[in-house]
């Protein structure tokens, strides 16, 4: 890979720096954050995007504001903490946001009385964060490839790869480790419309990589099943319920129906931090919707648009979740 973790998003003096993964594949460009109000900018726009990488830039994004925030104690504490919720808010439905949100802001406990050390900790933790967000990322590919025999054709969706992670993948990671593996034929890549993640960025990551791949319409990946040509489903999730119900990019639902009508398992990969204890099942999960404005201009005007940007996979289309302790299989019971 071309790209290192630090590429990806990294905590700098006075700047959370990530790589702009609007501009991809044509440019790489890099886009500091200086604010946290540039840096929420940047998590709207997609600029950082992916569920573990949204993780690194929350815990990253309260460092930034503690290094901005007055140094009188109470002051202090209340302008980190106040950003911080205008962080973890900035998009609703990938949990790892507030989980690395809350992860830097745990780090300062017991040092909010110095303010100086505070931003210490924190920063430190945002950046240990990321780098075991890396691991973990590591540990579920290895895990993953255990599931798959040689010779084998995956399909994922959306970007589940380095970009979207902070360095390796989850979905990816599996992909990378079972090719490391040397026993993988290709990847089916969905363009995943309406941004095209799959298009643009897991094409150009799995091309920097040498990893044989094709883009297809997401209209035409059923007619991929139905020929044949796919062995096995591997995506990431942003936000999987305690009893499994797996939110992703809107399309992941469609994918799981049409694998488990032709027999193929469908998996699902990610971290522990994606793991969603407290949220009972799918139907709890906050969905994100977008701006008719993705859809693009040849939408007439006067027509109304739905555009979420994810859906939820029923735990019973989901064969295992792969994670970074190991591969879970149904029926998921993650309460705890
Ligand atoms: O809207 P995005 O691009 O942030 O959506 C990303 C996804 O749906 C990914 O599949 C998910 O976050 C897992 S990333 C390892």
């Amino acid at each position: 890979m071309t790209l290192t973790p630090l590429d990806i998003i990294r905590l700098e003096p006075g700047a959370v720096v990530v790589l702009d993964q609007t501009l991809l594949p044509q440019a790489r460009v890099e886009r500091r954050c200086v604010s946290v109000a540039d840096l929420v900018d940047a998590i709207r726009v997609l600029a950082i995007r992916g569920a573990p990488a949204l993780g690194v830039a929350g815990a990253m994004g309260v460092a930034l504001a503690a290094e901005l925030a007055p140094l009188e104690p109470e002051a202090f504490r209340r302008a980190v903490t106040a950003d911080a919720a205008i962080i973890a808010a900035a998009r609703p439905t990938a949990v790892n946001l507030g989980v690395g949100v809350r992860h830097a802001l745990a780090a300062a406990a017991g040092a909010w009385n110095d303010p100086v050390q505070a931003r210490m900790v924190i920063g430190a933790a945002a950046q240990a964060f990321h780098m075991a967000e890396v691991r973990r990322c590591e540990a579920i590919g290895a895990h993953g490839a255990s599931l798959f025999g040689s010779d084998v054709r995956i399909c994922t969706i959306c970007n589940a790869g380095a970009l979207a992670t902070g360095g390796y993948g989850t979905a990816l990671g599996v992909v990378r480790a079972v090719n490391a593996a040397g026993r993988l034929a290709g990847v089916w890549v969905p363009e995943t419309r309406p941004l095209l993640q799959g298009a643009r960025l897991t094409a150009w990551e799995l091309g920097e990589e040498g990893i044989p791949h094709r883009v297809v319409p997401d209209s035409a990946v059923a007619a991929a099943f139905a020929g044949g040509e796919i062995d096995g489903v591997v995506v990431g999730a942003d936000r999987i319920a305690a009893n499994g119900d797996t939110a992703n990019k809107v399309g992941t639902y469609a994918l799981a129906v049409i694998a488990r009508h032709h027999g193929v398992p469908f998996y699902v990969a990610a971290p522990h931090t994606t793991i969603d204890p407290a949220t009972a099942t799918g139907r709890q999960i906050p969905i994100e919707e977008r701006s008719r404005d993705e859809l693009g201009p040849t939408v007439p005007a006067e027509s109304p648009v739905w555009n979420p940007a994810f859906d939820v996979t029923p735990a019973a289309l989901i064969d295992a979740i792969i994670t970074d302790t190991g591969i879970l299989r149904p029926p998921f019971d993650l309460r705890a």
